[in-house]
């Protein structure tokens, strides 16, 4: 895939659409056995997680965990800092905390995420859709290239499903594609794809434009699961 384009990914449950993006994010409890990944005419198979995020790759969790202790804009700072010490070839450049706070308090406005978080302690005891505006809040600090979105459109009120994928949707431009797993056509009325892709059992069955989605969704899997 290419920046400035969306995939999206859609697939029956259990068919390892969440291992698929744990894999590529490089999530240490998989182990790839076969295929490698590569980005950029780089080879990111063998690198850890943090590597592959400092060159771009950011992953939305379908269930993000709590970290307790560490607040939405401390981890912020880190994660934004840890990216530019390694575009920097390992040397200190921290971002001013003006500027920080700045584009913090817009990218919130603008994503709708009540200012009160930024000081919680990271997802502790957030509600669902919570969780999943601050997901898209780090995308929209962090700037990745490839922005993998895992559901983040399930548990989302209508006014939050709109807000999120109108941020994801603002964000895709020849700096940034977005790889969008989900199981609902809704999502895709606002981040139109550019590909759709069928997922059963761990391999891709079909491809299409937006139009698969709309067919998923009147037609469900049950002719794809014949098949396998
Ligand atoms: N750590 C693990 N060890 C063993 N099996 C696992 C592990 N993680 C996931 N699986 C299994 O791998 C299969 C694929 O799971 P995965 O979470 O990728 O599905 P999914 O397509 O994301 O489903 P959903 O739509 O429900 O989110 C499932 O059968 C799941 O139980
Ligand atoms: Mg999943």
């Amino acid at each position: 895939m290419n920046a400035n384009e969306v995939h999206a990914v859609m697939g029956p449950n259990g068919s390892g659409k969440s291992t698929l993006a744990y894999a590529l994010m490089g999530h240490p409890a998989y182990v790839i056995t076969e295929g490698r990944i590569l980005f950029d005419g780089e080879d990111l198979t063998e690198l850890e997680a943090d590597e592959r995020a400092q060159r771009g790759l950011f992953l939305a969790f379908q269930y993000p965990h709590a970290v307790p202790g560490v607040t939405v804009t401390s981890f912020l700072r880190s994660a934004i800092n840890a990216i530019r010490k390694a575009r920097k070839g390992g040397e200190d450049d921290p971002v001013a905390i003006p500027e920080f706070r700045k584009e913090l308090l817009e990218q919130m406005d603008r994503l709708k995420v009540s200012r009160e978080l930024a000081s919680r302690y990271l997802n502790d005891g957030f509600s669902g859709g919570e969780k999943k505006r601050v997901e898209i809040l780090q995308m929209a600090m962090l700037k990745p290239r490839i922005a993998i979105l895992d559901e983040t459109d399930s548990g989302l009120d209508i006014d939050a499903l709109r807000v999120v994928a109108r941020g994801v949707k603002d964000l895709v431009s020849p700096e940034m594609g977005a790889l969008v797993i989900t199981h609902y056509q809704r999502i895709l009325e606002y981040i139109t794809p550019d590909f759709v892709h069928v997922f059963i059992d761990g391999r891709i069955v079909e491809e299409g434009g937006p139009e698969l989605a709309h067919k998923l969704e009147a037609e469900g899997y049950e002719r794809y699961e014949a098949k396998v």
